[in-house]
């Protein structure tokens, strides 16, 4: 039987693109996406496609061709629930801040409880799908509560994780490298997996798409957003040495990358990698190796984490290093709130953490993104304050100030930091010799920057 009707839960930064996406490719499929918060249900529904709540370029241009065609978005989750044969799990996954496992565990609280209402409201057989990231085995753990369903329905559970990357979402699910479905080998795991190959392939080249058993497609998640942190800080504990030796860092890495057998990517020198995926999942995956007793696993993951964090302080101390060799006021411009250009993402970007040292340090700084929204970036910081309860509260607002444009750090003697690679940064060398630009994403022409990192 051709599947007709499927739930997403979760509206969010992979919920909202990949059912867009899904309901592009499969009109004839009515897909609901639902979500614990109204108000960003209703921002999906909104007429004007700048209000939808994710930016993603592409994204808005399907929305208008799918959205109450074949797409929806809807605040009933029972009733998608009810309505649908699949069923996508899309919550968010953070670590855990209490209990056992705190700071370091996956918290699984919004998938349980989607695992909950699924089995209150079923009457009859689906098909469940991780696509949220998650620890090993978490399928366990849903088939048990599942099994609690009154209405003696039958559930597969299959995981579908996510490879997308912001900014280039669309793209990335248009053109996945690979599709990825674990499901279990009985006769009805197979089944369900059957299903699922059936929709990708309507626009995914079949040897594209990977089917594997449960537990190898959820550690296969893990383990790739590991490997691709691990470039980045292998590259960034580089560029420290190559300040303390004088080589070059883009030259080191452009070397390295030559070789067909590294290959180029992710090896750009950076203020460390930001995003809510890959500190989490490295966490993941260190809680992980500790609980199986693989201590040496779990600090080989751990130092990547470690040598992010160390990048971050070590930009902190070069502004500063800058600032007292040329005597210039505690005043920072901070370009880039996001994690990386093209998202109005900014959950656990380097420039919350470099900014709220250099408040620490009694520093005025002013933000300036093209795509983040002004109270998103007080957030952040009071967010990190709430953690870290460093700051005095009542400085955080007094000492931060958004602007709208750049016009702000045309102020002459301003220090201006490059945090995040936007394109409207890559025109700042008019600006002339007024201003000093610290670019640590390393992303103008050498010749065109004032200072480098
Ligand atoms: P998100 O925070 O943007 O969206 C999750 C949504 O789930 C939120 O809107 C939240 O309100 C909703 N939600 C939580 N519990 C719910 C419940 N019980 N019922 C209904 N709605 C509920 O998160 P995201 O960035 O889309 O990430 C989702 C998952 O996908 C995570 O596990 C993440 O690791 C993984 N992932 C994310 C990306 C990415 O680029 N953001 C890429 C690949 C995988
Ligand atoms: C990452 C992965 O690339 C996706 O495959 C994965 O699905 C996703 O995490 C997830 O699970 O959430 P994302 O975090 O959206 O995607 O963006 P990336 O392009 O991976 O960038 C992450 C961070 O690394 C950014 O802060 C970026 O600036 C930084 N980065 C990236 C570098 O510092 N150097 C590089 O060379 C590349």
């Amino acid at each position: 039987m051709k599947i007709k009707n499927i739930c997403c839960i979760g509206a969010g930064y992979v919920g909202g693109p990949t059912m867009a996406v899904i309901a592009l490719k499969c009109p004839e499929i009515k897909i609901t996406v639902v979500d614990a918060n109204k108000d960003k249900i209703n921002k999906w529904n909104s007429s004007n496609l700048d209000d939808i709540p994710v930016f993603e370029p592409g994204l808005k241009e399907i929305i208008s061709k799918t959205r109450n065609k074949n797409l929806f978005f809807s605040k009933d989750i029972d009733k998608a629930i009810e309505d649908a044969e699949i069923i996508f799990m899309a919550v968010n996954t953070p670590t855990k801040e209490e209990g056992e496992g705190a700071g370091m565990a996956t918290d699984l609280k919004y998938i349980e409880s989607c695992a909950k209402d699924i089995a209150r409201v079923s009457k009859g057989n689906k098909i469940v799908v991780e696509k949220s990231t998650l620890p090993v085995r978490t399928a366990e753990k849903i088939k048990e509560i599942l099994s609690l369903s009154k209405n003696n329905c039958k559930f597969e559970v299959i995981s579908n994780p996510e490879f997308l990357a912001e900014g280039t979402a669309i793209n990335d699910l248009f053109k996945s490298d690979r599709v990825l479905i674990g499901g279990e080998q009985s006769q009805s795991g197979k089944n369900a997996v059957k299903k699922l190959v059936e929709i990708y392939k309507r626009w995914i080249p079949e040897h594209k798409i990977l089917t594997v058993n449960v537990w190898s497609a959820e550690l296969s998640k893990l383990a790739s957003n590991a490997m691709l942190a691990q470039r980045i800080s292998s590259i960034n504990s580089l560029s420290a040495l190559c300040e303390a030796t004088g080589a070059e860092i883009d030259e080191v890495s452009s070397a390295v990358g030559r070789d067909h057998r590294i290959g180029s990517y992710f090896l750009k020198v950076s203020p460390g990698f930001g995003g809510s995926c890959f500190q989490k999942d490295i966490l993941n995956l260190v809680y992980l190796s500790k609980f199986y007793g693989l201590h040496e696993v779990a600090e080989y993951w751990h130092q990547v984490i470690k040598i992010n964090d160390y990048q971050r302080l070590r930009i902190v101390e070069k502004i500063v290093l800058f600032i007292n060799k040329n005597k210039l006021s505690k005043e920072v411009s901070i370009l880039g709130w996001s994690f990386k250009k093209d998202t109005n993402d900014s959950r656990e970007s380097s420039s919350i953490y470099v900014a709220y040292e250099l408040l620490k340090l009694d520093f005025k700084i002013s933000v300036y993104d093209p795509k983040v929204n002004p109270e998103r970036i007080i957030e952040d910081i009071k967010n990190l304050n709430n953690k870290r309860k460093k700051l005095n509260p009542n400085i955080i607002e007094t000492n931060i100030n958004i602007c709208s444009n750049l016009n702000y750090i045309k102020k002459p003697k301003n220090i201006a930091v490059i945090m995040t690679e936007w394109e409207e940064f890559k025109n700042l060398e008019n600006l002339g010799d007024k201003i000093f630009l610290l670019d640590f994403r390393n992303f103008i022409d050498k010749e065109k920057t004032t200072i480098r990192f």
